[in-house]
Formats: C-alpha cells, sequence, structure tokens
C-alpha cells in the first residue's frame, strides 16, 4: 500500500536521483562540515584509552602530538632534537614547534571528513592558531571532550601504565593488564614478561611517566592548558565526562557525547 500510495514519478524521481547523483557518502565528503573534535583533560585522564575507540567509531585519525613528537625523538629527526629533553622533563615543546607539526597533519588526505585532536592545543597561542587555520576553510572545532578526573588517581594512572611502540596501544599494572604479566617474589612486575597481547613484542614505560615529571606536566596542564577550556566556553562545544569511572562506562559517556543533537 505504502508503494501504492506514492506516485510512479516520485519514486522514479528517487530511484533515478539515487543512480545518476551522488552518493550519500560523497554528498557527506561534499558538503558536511568535517568533524573536528579535541580531547582535552590532564595527564593520564583517559584521552589515549578513549581515543582509539572513537576512532573506529567514527573513522577519522586521532592525532596526537604527544605520540608524533615520540616518534620524531625515536626517528633523531631535528624537532626530536629539540623536543626530547623537555619532554622528558615534563615540560611543553615550543608551540611554533606543534603548530607546525599539526598545519602540516591536517592537511593529510585522511583528514577529510575530520580528525580528532590529542594534545593539541595546548596553550592558548596553539588554540588561535588553530582556529586560525580552520577559519581559512570556514571551519572551526566543533567538539571537544572534557575529561574530568580527580588529580588524585593521576599518579597510579601514569606510574603504572606500559605502552606498546607501534600501535600506541597502552596497558595498565592494575587496570588493563597484558595477558603476560607475572608478578615477581618481592610484589613488583616483571619487566620482561610485559608484552603486547596482540603481537607479543615488548611493551616499555614512557620516560616522562615518574611521578616527579609528572608534577611538571600536571603544573603545564593547570597553568598553560586549563584556559583553553575558557576560549571555547562561549561556543557551547565543551562536553565534559566523567573520567574517573572504568574505562568501559567512560566509553558509554563519550559514546553519548557524539552524538550530534
Ligand atoms: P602527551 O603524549 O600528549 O601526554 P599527556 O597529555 O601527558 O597525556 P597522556 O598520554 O599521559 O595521558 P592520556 O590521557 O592519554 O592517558 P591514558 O589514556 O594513556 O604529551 C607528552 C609530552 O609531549 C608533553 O608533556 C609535552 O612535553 C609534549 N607535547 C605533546 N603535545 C604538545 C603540545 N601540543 N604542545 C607542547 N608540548 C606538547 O591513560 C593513562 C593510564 O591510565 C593508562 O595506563 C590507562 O590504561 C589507564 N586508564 C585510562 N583510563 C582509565 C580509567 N578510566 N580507569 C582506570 N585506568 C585508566
Amino acid at each position: 500500500a505504502l508503494v501504492g500510495g506514492l506516485g510512479a514519478g516520485a519514486l522514479g524521481g528517487y530511484f533515478f536521483g539515487k543512480k545518476q547523483g551522488e552518493s550519500a557518502a560523497e554528498k557527506y565528503e561534499k558538503y558536511w562540515p568535517r568533524k573536528i573534535m579535541m580531547l582535552f583533560g590532564a595527564p593520564g585522564a583517559g584521552k589515549g584509552t578513549q581515543g582509539p575507540k572513537i576512532v573506529d567509531t567514527l573513522d577519522i585519525p586521532q592525532l596526537s602530538t604527544g605520540d608524533m613528537l615520540r616518534e620524531a625523538v625515536a626517528a633523531k629527526t631535528e624537532v626530536g632534537k629539540k623536543a626530547q629533553a623537555v619532554m622528558a622533563s615534563g615540560g611543553l615543546v615550543s608551540d611554533e614547534i606543534v603548530i607546525g607539526i599539526i598545519a602540516d597533519r591536517i592537511k593529510q588526505p585522511d583528514c577529510q571528513s575530520g580528525f580528532i585532536l590529542d594534545g593539541f592545543p595546548r596553550t592558548l597561542a596553539q588554540a588561535q592558531a588553530l582556529d586560525a587555520m580552520l577559519a581559512k576553510n570556514g571551519e572551526a572545532v566543533s567538539l571537544i571532550v572534557e575529561f574530568s578526573v580527580d588529580p588524585a588517581v593521576l599518579e597510579e594512572r601514569i606510574c603504572g601504565r606500559w605502552m606498546h611502540k607501534a600501535s600506541g596501544r597502552s596497558y595498565h599494572v592494575k587496570f588493563t593488564p597484558p595477558k603476560s604479566m607475572k608478578v615477581g617474589a618481592d610484589g613488583k612486575v616483571v619487566p620482561e614478561s610485559m608484552k603486547d597481547d596482540l603481537t607479543g613484542e615488548a611493551l616499555y614505560q614512557r620516560s616522562d611517566d615518574t611521578a616527579e615529571a609528572l608534577k611538571t606536566r600536571l603544573d603545564a596542564y593547570k597553568n598553560q592548558t586549563l584556559p583553553i577550556l575558557e576560549h571555547y566556553k562561549d561556543k557551547g562545544i565543551v562536553k565534559k565526562v566523567d573520567g574517573g569511572k572504568d574505562i568501559k562506562d567512560v566509553w558509554t559517556e563519550v559514546q553519548a557525547k557524539l552524538v550530534s543533537k
């Protein structure tokens, strides 16, 4: 009855339009704004843990300036040489370097439908530079997911973290231990037993994941990064999630914030 109720012309037009015109995906790429989102939170708040789940859901890349800088350090590039010492101490790399890195990265084809910024911007100057870059194309940041976590839990999270270099997967000795983890008679984890679940490759601890460097990182977050939220507050794009919950419960909250309303 439904089909009968629709005029042949309407149906024909519908199918004709589908056949001759752009596909839904092509229209999306052409006319819809890109999802330009930011993961915001203190060191250990859960940006690197939740980010890959957003990547899987939205099919847009996660751009972590921390990962990019660590790659530059490992590859001993000019940028890496400049960044190495300041990163190990927990300080911030210069605005000029990270703005340059992001400006190049967001021009890559995989950012065509959008991207997730992780660890950038970290200063007001970086936020203003980002706004200016996007404004050139009539664009702006569309969503900021703020992970709110009691600072008291951050040290345990950071000092218990182990990473897989190639994939960026992170584990935690208490909250998300790798299957291979063994604990010695002294109650400490056996470093050689820390292997990636998927590849079996060795895990490592970041040089800035110490209680001492964390103090500097938290100071930088409080004094230089938090003011960015104020900068974006009036745009109504900041959505807060309780990052202190279990990883899966945080993800449930994040998913709800991804939906455009
Ligand atoms: P970066 O790599 O960006 O580090 P960060 O901001 O300090 O963030 P983290 O990676 O430590 O935290 P996260 O929120 O991703 O935590 P995760 O999810 O892994 O930056 C490093 C350095 O690079 C900076 O200090 C600076 O020097 C430089 N840099 C980078 N960007 C820069 C910029 N724009 N400007 C200037 N300098 C820049 O979680 C941590 C642990 O907790 C994991 O083990 C995880 O398994 C566990 N965990 C996560 N969520 C939960 C949960 N809900 N419950 C229990 N455990 C959890």
